[in-house]
């Protein structure tokens, strides 16, 4: 394919240094993104409980000055770091609970302030995706951006704070003060995610996520989910098309096979990055960097067989769900990671069928 790797190193999150943009088939005449000019409708498709959300015309984010956010990380203290991902580094802020003004560091409402590094033209094309595309959805499975500030040298993004902070630095623990996820938090956390993601599919435009990872879930204090993200995000086809041709972007172990191999960017290539998450809540384990072997293909022959579908499961839940539950979500799973995108299920199925996995009692 000729490809081009471009990477980041020296991270603390593993799946920064996997992260490839590679070199694609041209987009000229078939890439269809939400800053080409095509403007939303304000509504969405609000059938079930999947779609319970907006899309505003226009951002309605607050600007802020990059002394104001200097102010409120108290000059971006190294121990207020929340994280560092491939784009920058995320600090804790406070402003005023109300107005959204900063604040003295320790005072009124944490938030998270997400500080890029600009070390390409690139880097500024991805914030303004965030803020053109996250700036306008509201759903309450999406984090919430709040403001801006946009400056010669720095571009920042503040959003709500997010108190449990990523999926990933649950499942994969890399913290063991951090308890492991119990069986209904994780169907909590995969439903509402799933949601998150249904919503972006059903609405006008028909949104891709194109970097939906365990990383990429982020978690409030009742563990309620909220996927972040928006820099990669695709308008989907129109015109009767099945996808979208755009360079190759993602997070290794995500990437749907179609579009790693052809560029083809499909609505259902979301779904194909749901089922690796959800084999990773339902394993414990990281898709990517699991030993020697890949976990999906490793898990694959399991998900649906009758008895070998146990050896898949995280072993730090047994006990805590019904047998038959458990081979539904791995059976849903085996159909997230379909190779062939239109044997998928679409997202809205997805939410449906884990609303009713959600419902299955543990035997006593
Ligand atoms: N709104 C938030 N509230 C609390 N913590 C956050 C928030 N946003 C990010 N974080 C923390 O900062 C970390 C880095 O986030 P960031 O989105 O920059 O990178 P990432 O998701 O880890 O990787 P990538 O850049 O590949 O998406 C997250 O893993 C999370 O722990
Ligand atoms: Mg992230």
């Amino acid at each position: 394919m000729g490809n081009c790797f471009v990477s980041k190193m020296g991270n603390s999150n593993p799946s920064i240094s996997d992260r490839s943009i590679t070199t694609g088939p041209s987009t000229a005449g078939t890439s269809n993104n939400y800053n080409n000019g095509g403007g939303y409708s304000a509504t969405s498709s609000s059938e079930g409980t999947c779609c319970d959300g907006e899309i505003w015309p226009t951002p309605t984010l607050k600007i802020y000055s990059f002394a104001d956010l200097k102010r409120s990380t108290a000059n971006f203290k190294p121990d207020s770091v929340l994280g560092k991902g491939y784009f920058g580094t995320v600090f804790k802020g406070w402003v005023d609970k109300k107005t959204l003004v900063p604040c003295k560091f320790g005072t009124g409402m944490i938030v998270a302030i997400k500080k890029f590094d600009l070390e390409s033209l690139q880097t500024y094309t991805e914030w303004e995706s965030e803020v053109n595309l996250l700036g306008r959805l509201s759903h309450p499975n999406l984090v919430k951006l709040l403001g801006y500030c946009w400056g010669d040298k720095e571009v920042l993004l503040v959003y709500e704070y997010m108190q449990k902070g990523s999926l990933a630095d649950h499942l994969f623990r890399e913290n063991p003060a951090i308890e492991p996820l119990s069986w209904d938090i994780r169907l909590k956390i995969v439903i509402g995610a799933a949601r998150g993601l249904a919503f972006l599919h059903t609405s006008e435009k028909k949104i891709i996520h194109r970097d939906f990872k365990a990383y990429n879930i982020l978690l409030d204090v009742n563990y309620n989910p909220k996927i972040s993200n928006f820099c990669l995000a695709k308008l989907g086809p129109s015109g009767g098309n099945s996808h979208v041709t755009t360079q190759i972007i993602g997070t290794y172990g995500y990437i749907a096979p179609e579009y790693a191999a052809t560029g083809h960017l499909y609505v259902k290539s979301d779904v194909y990055s749901f089922g690796v998450v959800l084999l990773e809540i339902l394993s414990g384990l990281r898709a990517h960097g699991y030993g020697q072997r890949n976990l999906i293909d490793w898990a694959r022959p399991h998900l649906s067989h009758r008895r070998k579908w146990k050896t898949i499961m995280d072993a730090r839940i047994k006990g805590q769900y019904s047998s038959e539950a458990a081979l539904q979500a791995t059976n849903l799973c085996l159909r997230c990671l379909e190779y062939e995108p239109r044997k998928r299920p679409s997202m809205k199925e997805v939410v449906e069928e884990l609303e009713q996995i959600e419902t299955m009692k543990k035997e006593p």
